[in-house]
Parts: C-alpha cells; structure tokens; sequence
C-alpha cells in the first residue's frame, strides 16, 4: 500500500491512510480524506478556502479514477457544494454518465442527499472585491457585473493565487491503484471556465496494471498534452517510471504558445515506484508520501526539471 498527494493534502492525508490502512477501497479512503482538504479554509486552492470566479461565484472541479475498472466521475464548475470528489465518485457510482457540469451537477448533487453548502469564505470575497474595483476603476465598478469579462481574463491572472488542485493517489490493499482531485480551479477564472482536474487523461489517470498520474498547477496545459495519460501509456508500453515522466514533460515543453505557467506531475507505478516532478512551476514545490512500510507520512521535495 502507497498513498501519494500534493502539498495541500495535509488536512486529510492520515485520514486517508487510516482507511487505506483497514482495507478501504482506495477511491474511498481518498475521497474521505479530501474531504477534509476541501473544508479546511488554510488550503487556499481548494474548497472553502479557494478564490472565485470573476463574478465572485466559487466553481469546483473534481475527479476520480478507479484504475481496476477503468472507471471515472468527474464533477466541473459545481457551485454550492464542497465535497465535490464525493460527487464525482458518486457520479461514477450511479450514472451511465462519466461527467456532469454547472447546475446538472448540482441538481445531481442534491438528488443524491448532498446538502447546499456556504461555499465563499469571506476572506476571498474581500480580496476578489478589492482587485475587481482595482482593474476596473471607479466607473467600470458601478456596471459590474455588466461588464464584459474577457477583457479582465488576462490582468486577473494573478501569479500571487495559486492555480493549484490536490491530488491523492494510491496503491490499495485490494491491489488497486486509483487517483482523485479536487479544486476551485484558478483564482478570477473565467465563469465557466474547468481545470484539468476533473477531465480524465489530462488531470488524472489511473490502470492498476501500469500506474496512476495526477497533475497540478496550469490545467490549460496539461489539457493540451493528455499529461496524466500520456504517463500511464509510456509505462504500458514499457518505460520505467522515470522515463514515462521525462515523455510527458518533453511534450509539455514543445508547447509555445498559450498561458504556459508550469506543471507538477505526480505519479506512481505498478512496481511501488514514486515520482513528483516540477516542470517550471515557481518556488519550492513538496509533497506526501507514506508506505506501508513508514511509520508516518512524510513530506518530501519534488525534483524539479
Ligand atoms: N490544475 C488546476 C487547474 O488548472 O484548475
């Protein structure tokens, strides 16, 4: 048993290895422990204590991949809710469907007994306020929100707000390797706007025969490159661990154009094999890991490249 996750994961890392630990199904045991990171207001990427859209309006994505059934749900600008890798493991639990967005999400949501949440912490709504009157002046503020936003999308696009999701992935007792994400996606996106989180291939992948990838940061590249995938198709065609990254990152650098604000993969494989990678992403970027063999989880530096 493994369980991987980004930085952010640290309010529902142990939480998940408890229930790893007692033989959960991985998607289980993970989903349990981003619930944690979704509610706590400290990970300011993720749940309440994200940022919003450029209408003041918090979206989430999310994702879940069973890797022994090639199954997926996933969840994409949810408003109202927080437990949003719940829903999409929901959504691959109940529906024919592998994805629902916006209010057929929340009307899924709550069909399926999951309660209409306070989602804007009041910290985010000051700090959005303050730079929505900043760009738009005193004039443009007395017309929002009839304004057009496409002008704003590129000076919002704050280096100082985190584009940053989290990512557990895992190897369970059951043999499976599975992963799942959660996000309020990039601070002042666009209305509407999904991450990579909650579209298989780019954000997320698992195949419990090869491995599991999950990516962090600027989704609009990773969604360019199939990332996550990309990964786990170089290790079903033989690569080891190390090499099916380097394929990946090689791709992610061939792109030129476009918002290209860096990346962190996360992956392992079949064999217990552990990687997180920086690819451009600014500062120091950490991560958990625990075995069955540590006593306990430890936090550790991605290599960056
Ligand atoms: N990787 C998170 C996002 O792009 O929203």
């Amino acid at each position: 048993m493994l369980l991987l996750a980004n930085s952010e994961a640290y309010p529902g890392f142990e939480t998940s290895i408890d229930l790893l630990k007692k033989g959960e199904h991985g998607l289980d045991a993970m989903v349990a422990g981003i619930a944690h990171v979704e509610r706590d207001v400290r990970v300011r990427s993720v749940g309440f204590g994200g940022w919003p859209n450029m209408l003041g309006r918090m979206e989430f994505d999310a994702g879940v991949m069973d890797g022994s059934t090639r199954e997926v749900g996933s969840v994409g600008a949810v408003p109202d809710t927080l437990p949003v890798a719940a829903l999409a493991r929901k959504v691959m639990q109940t529906l024919p469907h592998v994805m629902l967005t916006g209010d057929g999400a929340r009307r899924f949501a709550t069909e399926t007994g999951f309660s209409i949440d306070e989602t804007l912490y009041e910290d985010s709504k000051r700090v959005w306020w303050e730079r929505l009157e900043k760009e738009l002046g005193p004039e443009g503020i007395k017309q929002f929100p009839d304004v057009p936003l496409a002008p704003l999308s590129k000076t919002i696009t704050d280096p100082e707000r985190v584009r940053d999701t989290t990512v557990f992935l895992c190897s369970d007792a059951r043999q499976g390797i599975h992963t799942a994400t959660s996000t309020s996606g990039w601070a002042w996106k666009y209305p509407g706007r999904l991450g990579d989180s909650p579209i298989p291939g780019a954000g997320f992948y698992a195949d419990s025969r090869y491995g599991a990838a999950a990516c962090t940061h600027t989704g609009e590249m990773t969604m360019r490159c199939s990332t996550a995938r990309t990964v786990v198709l170089a290790l079903k065609l033989g690569y080891s661990l190390g090499d099916a990254i380097k394929l990946a990152v090689e791709e992610l650098a061939e792109l030129t154009e476009g918002f290209l604000a860096g990346v962190v993969i996360h992956a392992i494989d079949a064999k217990g094999n552990h990687e997180v990678v920086n690819f451009r992403c600014p500062g120091d970027i950490a991560y958990w890991y625990w075995d069955e063999t540590m006593s306990a989880p430890e936090k550790r530096a991605a290599k960056t490249v």
